[in-house]
């Protein structure tokens, strides 16, 4: 056998065969490359049969072999670029981007209803000068209630269903208890403050919550009547559900303010009518008022003979349910998306 010659055939034919193969495009220049620098391809085939030849000629012959692989090497990796470069090119060409063409919007999120009637309330009353003021929602069940006129064997107490913590501390029932921390911090009036804050009962049921938001509302000074308190709800009230929304006052009992109250709104679903969610009385509770009982100020240090005062706690939560018509107070705290889109 004439290796050499089978070498020159070899290369004659490798050479047409890429050849072709760039013409065509690189079509089939995969298999190409393993029939000629395959494991079993052609060119190693060659230097298996060396061993045929005499040794004198074998590293002249070596030589030659593996200058016909570096050849063919370096001649299919410039067709493989090229291929890859093709394929990028064919991609692009087909994938036709429309800068023109509207973006696709991304969603705007909004305020929770029982955020956007928290905030509303305390820009209100920031407006009028009032400072906001908070405690914490786990006191001690004095501030809750001693601080406030409510001593331990109290029958009020029955009315706060009360979660204990531990002995002698509970999560506060109402706001009421930043009133005993803010008059013990100071001395003398006058006093206009506002703490919004979360309060816990042992409740649930389609107008209960376990967990509920309340706005606390203290206001002292030398001359503050029971008329100071109704001007002051009234104009939260019209800035709340609009102009034309009336509040009443109806008697009541709360042991720390003298004469108390509670305050219905007029119902903003009917305007007062009579619907479905007032109960067809064209009220609704929102929450506690009153001036401030004497043993109260005596109790936090403060003198009863100079210092008069109004408050009021509110529901938050049930003002939402009041101002947007929501039916179950539970709607509030079970985020479903499908029920918040709609504020
Ligand atoms: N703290 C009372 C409650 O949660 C509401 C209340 C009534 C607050 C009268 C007051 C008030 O500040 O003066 O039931």
């Amino acid at each position: 056998m004439d290796t050499n010659n089978d070498l020159d055939a070899l290369k004659t034919r490798l050479v047409a065969d890429l050849d072709a193969c760039e013409q065509a495009g690189g079509k089939g220049l995969d298999d190409l490359k393993v029939r000629y620098l395959g494991k079993k391809g052609e060119i190693y085939g060659l230097m298996r049969g060396m061993g045929a030849l005499p040794a004198d000629q074998r590293p002249a012959f070596g030589q030659r072999v593996n200058e016909l692989r570096d050849l063919a090497e370096a001649r299919f990796t410039a067709l493989e670029e090229r291929a890859a470069e093709a394929a990028i090119a064919a991609k692009l060409a087909s994938s036709t981007l429309d800068v023109t063409l509207p973006g696709l919007g991304a969603e705007l999120g909004h305020l929770h209803p029982l955020t956007i009637v928290r905030e509303d309330t305390i820009d209100f009353f920031r407006g009028m000068g009032f400072e906001l003021a908070e405690a914490r929602e786990v006191d001690h069940e004095w501030y809750n209630f001693e601080a406030l006129n409510i001593p331990p064997e109290h029958p009020a107490r029955d009315m706060h269903d009360t979660f204990y913590v531990d002995d002698g501390i509970v999560l506060r029932t109402h706001t009421s208890n930043v009133q005993a921390h803010y008059l013990l911090n100071r001395e003398q009036g006058p006093v206009r403050m506002l703490a919004p804050g979360c309060v816990y009962r042992v409740d649930n049921d389609a107008s209960h919550a376990p967990m509920f938001q309340q706005v606390e509302c203290l206001v002292i000074d030398e001359h503050i009547s029971f008329a100071n308190l109704k001007g002051t709800m009234l104009l939260w009230a019209e800035h709340v559900f609009g102009k034309g929304t009336r509040i009443r006052v109806r008697p009541s009992y709360f042991p720390f303010t003298e004469p108390s109250a509670e305050v219905d709104v007029s119902c903003s679903i009917c305007g007062g009518t009579g619907c479905r969610l007032c109960k067809h009385t064209g009220w609704i509770e929102v929450g506690g008022c009153g001036s401030v009982d004497p043993a109260v100020f005596t109790q936090l240090g403060w003198d009863p003979e100079r210092w008069t005062g109004f408050a009021f706690g509110f529901g938050i939560d049930r003002i939402a349910l009041l101002k947007y018509g929501i039916p179950n107070i539970g709607l509030l705290t079970r985020n479903e998306v499908g029920f918040l889109k709609q504020f």
